[in-house]
């Protein structure tokens, strides 16, 4: 396997049978020929965020991320052209030669913070995954300006800039809706809440070539994300299913693309630091056999250094903890050392 063709090389050479590495057990297997952005019910709520303080739209919200883990989000702000931008630089980005892309993978990058690869682990994994991804850990401007790669740099750049402000205001409606009432939408998190919840953010993108026997593999195994939250900006194809709560949890809704909508999803970070009340939920991503797709995660972390454990006002009235206190850069690391494995990692904080 050369990394640096990534899967995209391999249906760029046109190969019509999928390679052994690549072929997932019967179990994990999950396709269906119905990825056309139908969905399969309307399962995952849709939430107009355009009157902010209103609070049947907070409730809504909370709601979501306690029953669901996933909901998504229009009028939130994003210009719709910074949306397609993206998009197109994604492309852009995976349309470089294989050489080009190579300077990027992990033992070539200038930077730990630029990082092309393919698949999730390909060290660990007893299966491959059909995805290539670049991934940006956003530290500053200036940073991104100087080492991102020119092909999305501009693009990933004003991404991160415009979602800025509804992911502070995602953040500060999650923790009012713990009751935790020093935080409103016009009031400032403090700077220790602030890096707690969002002390970090990345920037993915991710490309899943068209797959010649999509029934055979999976685009993204069953996970759950690392990250306090996640805004995913996906295109038209769809492939994205998450795991159904309560009576459904046996079934895989499809999260139905929706222009200029986003997806947010609660990662277990926010379900430690919330005690369980906010449920990061598994999901999984389909190959396909008819469609190249891309799709753009911006995670929302905890800092790294930082000790997460469920929060401080939760215990003091009177919770008791269902995590235990552990740091974040080693929960993170525990991730990667693993296949993708459903909800597993979250048994490592308990
Ligand atoms: C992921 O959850 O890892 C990817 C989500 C997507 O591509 O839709
Ligand atoms: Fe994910």
């Amino acid at each position: 396997l050369n990394q640096g063709h990534g899967v995209k090389g391999l249906a760029d050479m046109g190969v019509k049978c999928l390679p052994k590495q690549y072929i997932h057990p019967q179990e994990e297997r999950f396709f269906t020929s119905n990825n056309d952005g139908t969905g399969e019910d309307g399962s995952i709520p849709i939430i107009d965020m355009s009157n902010l303080g209103d609070h049947t739209m907070e409730t809504l919200i909370c709601n979501a991320a306690e029953k669901w883990g996933f909901f998504q989000i229009i009028n939130h702000g994003v210009p719709l052209k910074v949306l397609e931008d993206v998009k197109v630089a994604t492309y852009r980005f995976f349309e470089l030669s294989a050489e080009e892309k190579s300077k990027y993978l992990k033992e070539n990058s200038p930077t730990s913070c630029v990082r092309y690869g393919t698949s999730f682990v390909p060290q660990v994994e007893r299966a491959l995954e059909w995805k290539d991804y670049l991934s940006l850990l956003f530290v500053s401007e200036e940073e991104a300006l100087a080492l991102w790669p020119l092909a999305c740099r501009a693009e990933a750049l004003e991404y991160m800039k415009s979602s800025e402000n509804v992911i502070r205001n995602l953040v500060k409606i999650l923790m009012k809706g713990l009751n935790i009432h020093d935080i409103d939408i016009d009031i400032d998190i403090d700077e220790k809440k602030e890096s707690l919840i969002m002390g970090a953010k990345r920037i993915n993108l991710n490309y899943y070539p068209k797959c010649p026997n999509p029934e055979l593999t999976v685009g993204v195994g069953r996970h759950s994300d690392v990250s306090t939250l996640t805004v995913l900006l996906q295109d038209d194809v769809g492939g994205l299913y998450v795991r159904g709560s309560g009576a459904e949890a046996e079934s895989w809704i499809h999260v139905a693309p929706m222009k200029g909508a986003l997806v947010i999803n609660i990662g277990d970070a926010l379900e430690i630091l919330s005690n369980g009340k906010y449920k990061s939920v598994e999901h999984r991503v389909t190959a396909n056999g008819r469609n190249n797709r891309v799709s753009i995660p911006i995670f929302v972390n905890p800092n790294p250094n930082l000790i997460i454990a469920p929060l401080q006002e939760l215990i003091d009235r009177g919770e008791m903890p269902k995590y235990r206190e552990l740091l974040y850069l080693d929960y993170v690391n525990y991730f990667f050392q693993k296949p993708h494995d459903g909800k597993a990692t979250i048994e490592f904080a308990k």
